[in-house]
């Protein structure tokens, strides 16, 4: 619908937005520069940040700048992972299987011999992210310190990256895991856009998604800048939900009015199931 409508080549605010398509904010650029040296250094990082600034998207940006052939990467995140699970998961995705019978202590050596003698007889230095740290049961976070002592050797074989929500920080400064939070090498809280980033952040959507002519007044790009405070995934929605409230009423601008109508439906929706409109 939006598509026709609007004259699009492609959907604009979507989630499928390709590593090379995504707007190159100050904060996100740097973040991919001290990513890559994690990797570079195979440091232990830890990324945190508020819901929808754009953490996954970095990540997923991070694995197409890799050297496949060094850098072998494991993505997981599960809010329910358990350490066997997380040592299973690691060596499939390494393409080698632990033996059903194993147990928790075995898979965690299997683990280490495997990362060992990938490191030592191919020079492969395997990059780790756990996604979603902040929901990690408490016996895998503490299994992580386990991880981490790999990071005590000179010649350490990977990369481990922990990112979650912002609470993540407030956990780590807690005692039973202090030992974790000592041995982060590289960390980085990112923040929401600025104004003038979430209003570029807008034309460089519409751009990508070939609008020739300007889609909502100056006005409206405020509106939006400040409502969603800078948050990209409520940027998303916004102008996603603003396109289809002007498509409706076969308006060829989204005004102010349309953003307000947008806001005043998300805030009814909201009510009705007792939250916050975001
Ligand atoms: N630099 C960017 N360029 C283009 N789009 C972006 C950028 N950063 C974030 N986005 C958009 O915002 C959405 C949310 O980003 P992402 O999923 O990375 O958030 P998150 O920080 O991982 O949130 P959560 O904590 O909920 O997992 C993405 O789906 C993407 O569409
Ligand atoms: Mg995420």
């Amino acid at each position: 619908m939006l598509l026709e409508y609007f004259g699009f080549r492609l959907l604009p605010f979507s989630k499928e937005i390709t590593a090379a398509h995504l707007f190159p904010a100050a904060q996100h650029q740097e973040l991919l520069a001290r990513l890559q040296y994690a990797v570079r250094h195979r440091a232990f990082a830890l990324l945190t940040g508020d819901p929808g600034a754009g953490k996954s998207v970095a990540i997923r940006a991070l694995y197409e700048l890799l050297d496949r052939t060094r850098h072998h990467f494991v993505y997981i995140a599960d809010s329910r992972l358990t350490p066997t699970a997380f040592y299973r998961d690691v060596l499939t995705q390494l393409g080698v299987t632990a033996p059903y019978h194993f147990l928790s202590r075995e898979t965690r050596r299997l683990f280490e011999q495997t990362i060992l003698d990938g490191y030592r007889l191919h020079g492969q230095q395997p990059v780790i992210v756990l996604d979603e740290a902040h929901l990690l049961p408490g016996p895998m976070l503490q299994e992580v310190r386990f991880l981490l002592n790999f990071h005590l050797d000179s010649a350490c074989p990977m990369t481990f990256v922990l990112v979650g929500q912002s609470e993540l920080r407030g956990l780590l400064r807690l005692r039973t895991f202090e030992a974790i939070a000592q041995r982060v090498q590289v960390r980085f809280h990112l923040g929401p856009l600025t104004e003038p980033e979430s209003i570029a952040y807008i034309l460089h959507h519409l751009r990508l998604a070939g609008a020739d002519r300007p889609l909502f007044s100056e006005q409206a790009l405020q509106k939006i800048a400040a409502e969603s405070r800078g948050f990209p995934r409520l940027i998303n929605s916004l102008c996603t939900s603003c396109l289809l409230d002007a498509c409706a009423r076969d308006q060829r601008l989204i005004d102010e009015a349309n953003v307000d109508r947008v806001l005043l439906e998300l805030q009814d929706l909201q009510a009705a199931k007792g939250g916050s409109p975001w």
